[in-house]
């Protein structure tokens, strides 16, 4: 799945062009993360099973790094990501304080080797 242009490409920045490019890895990696999901459901081979694990596992490294390049280019991306990504409890309460997040930017491994639940 390529998604289109909106606007004619020539009259688009270079920078604007690579986050498209960006953009529609994120969603080619996802939708072959679930084309494996759907063949996982059906294939009763367990080599094969195993295989088409594998291959799904490598496209969630592809989705992680491509969402990456663009959290570091988008920064109202990075703020919600910031604002989402780690929480617990329902998405809907992340916003309103009721979720528990690591506001420090970090992952909060710092606090899970000192034995907290991070
Ligand atoms: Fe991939």
């Amino acid at each position: 799945m390529t998604i289109e242009y909106h606007e004619p490409p020539s009259e688009l920045s270079a920078r604007t062009r690579d986050l498209h490019r960006a953009y529609c890895s994120v969603v080619e990696e996802f939708e072959a993360i679930d084309w494996y999901e759907h063949r996982l459901d059906v294939t009763e081979d367990e080599e094969l099973r195993s295989l088409i694990k594998h291959n799904q596992d490598e496209e969630c490294e592809h989705a992680a790094m491509a969402l990456e390049w663009l959290r570091r280019r988008v920064p109202a991306l990075d703020a919600q990501l910031r604002k989402y990504l780690f929480t617990e409890g329902p998405l809907t309460e992340v916003g309103h304080g009721e979720a528990k997040g690591n506001t420090d930017g970090s992952l909060g491994l710092a606090k899970a080797t000192k034995g907290e639940k991070a």
